[in-house]
């Protein structure tokens, strides 16, 4: 199993562009089978959860090719509406074909998703909506079928703005009989890009980023091209890893207004960030200051995907800092591994209580999921000594080639594929 091999303290500096978002780009492949054709979606980031989306595609009939970083798709071929098992347990996104396969074919057999190991994500927002739109779900042995002859429009209530339910149901809305409302929707930059990708294909979506999204169903979409949004967990990655190894960078192709809430706590804590149209630069020039509390919050809330980033960060200034998670319960899977490298953090439910300390060291330490085996990198750049990161096919996931992200940044990081 691959691991990441760091040696840490050098800052971060240099100029860096973000690729592609990651999140935009897998309800966007989804919603791709919604129209019949040839599309082509640009700026797709070439990492394992695009390849396992692409790989199911392929296994549903359509043809799909990731070059460069162009995702061309030929949707008309698709002659299966069934996810087998094995497709489904890589990947917890592959969810999102529910929507488009239900309203494009009336139907989409399924086993229940697996994903990151954070807590116990339920899936019952998203069959509530389908349901509501019309939809028979009959669930057996893990396995969920869902059909539908007509989905028709209806008023959907969100118990809780999930950001997946929420592209699910307006995929398939988008082809509904009649208008759908979702209220309480999540308000995400990501839902915003799908609605503009649905609509350039000729769908009636409007709202996304407010909590109430209308869409009047249209009878079919056509086929497009479309670029994706930058990937703002991403430059948010880049920016605590600047931070905590005391560096200053530029990024490229960020969006500012896509990342509020990390912004205002960074800059409460003293560092210093410009932004010139989808330039950001980072600076640390001043002392630094703990964060009394950060919560987690659905957008434009604190993203609960760089909590894990964020209290790595905190850990090396002085004073307390606490964290509250918000959306998943248990996500504090790093803190074990985080205190391994020497950061003094105690929880206590879903509360951090990070006590910032003096220096970091080296350890050998195990990504438990995603944005937590991020965290542990980020550490690494900070620490003394010598820092290994095991299990990085989490990290995988989510960052197309971290390191080379992070090499190009100055930072002495690498890659082993020994076990
Ligand atoms: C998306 C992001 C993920 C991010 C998360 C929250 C993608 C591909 N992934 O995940 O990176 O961490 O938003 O910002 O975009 N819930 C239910 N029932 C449901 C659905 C969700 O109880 O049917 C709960 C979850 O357990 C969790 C909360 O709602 O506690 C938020 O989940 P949700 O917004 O759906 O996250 P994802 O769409 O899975």
């Amino acid at each position: 199993m691959a691991s990441f091999i760091i040696k840490g303290g050098l800052p971060l500096s240099g100029e860096l562009r973000i690729h592609g978002a990651k999140n935009a780009a897998l309800p966007i492949l989804a919603a791709s089978i919604l129209a019949s054709g040839e599309q082509e979606i640009s700026d797709v980031p070439k990492l394992l959860d695009i390849r396992v989306m692409i790989e199911i595609l392929n296994h549903l009939g359509v043809k799909v090719t990731h070059k460069d970083h162009t995702v061309s798709l030929q949707t008309s071929t698709l002659s299966s509406t069934r996810i087998p098992e094995p497709l489904m347990g890589k990947m917890r996104s592959s969810i999102f074909l529910m929507g488009p396969l239900l309203a494009k074919y009336g139907e989409v057999t399924i086993s229940r998703p697996g994903g990151c190991a954070i807590g116990e994500r339920p899936i019952d927002i998203h069959l509530d909506g389908l349901k509501k739109l019309g939809a028979d779900i009959i669930e057996s042995h893990g396995t969920i079928s869902c059909r539908a002859r007509q989905l028709t429009g209806a008023q959907i209530f969100l118990r809780f703005p999930s950001v997946g339910a929420t592209e699910n149901l307006m995929m398939a809305a988008s082809l509904a009989k009649g208008t759908t409302t979702i209220s309480n929707a999540a308000r995400e930059p990501e839902i915003v890009d799908l609605q503009d990708y649905l609509n350039v294909m000729g769908a009636r979506v409007r709202g996304a980023g407010t909590d109430q999204i209308i869409i009047e169903g249209v009878e079919h979409l056509t086929p497009v091209s479309y670029k994706i949004i930058p990937d703002r967990i991403i430059a948010g990655t880049l920016l605590i890893a600047t931070a905590i190894t005391r560096g200053e960078v530029a990024l490229t192709n960020v969006r500012a207004e896509h990342l509020q809430a990390l912004l205002t706590n960074l800059q409460t804590s003293g560092i210093e960030i410009r932004t010139y149209n989808d330039i950001m630069t980072l600076k640390v020039s001043r002392g630094l200051r703990s964060i009394d509390l950060i919560e987690t919050d659905p957008h434009p809330g604190f993203p609960t995907d760089l909590q894990a980033l964020m209290m790595a960060y905190l850990s090396t200034v002085e004073g307390t800092s606490v964290v509250k998670e918000k959306v998943f319960e248990g996500r504090f899977r790093h803190v074990d591994e985080l205190n391994r490298m020497g950061t003094n953090i105690s929880t206590d439910l879903n509360r951090a209580y990070i006590r910032g300390v003096s220096r970091l060291s080296g350890a050998m330490v195990e990504a438990t999921d995603l944005r937590a085996g991020a965290a542990l990198v980020i550490a690494g750049l900070k620490a003394e000594g010598e820092t290994i990161v095991e299990n990085i096919h989490h990290i995988d996931r989510g960052y197309e080639k971290l390191e080379g992200m992070l090499q190009a940044l100055g930072a002495d990081i690498r890659r082993s594929d020994e076990s």
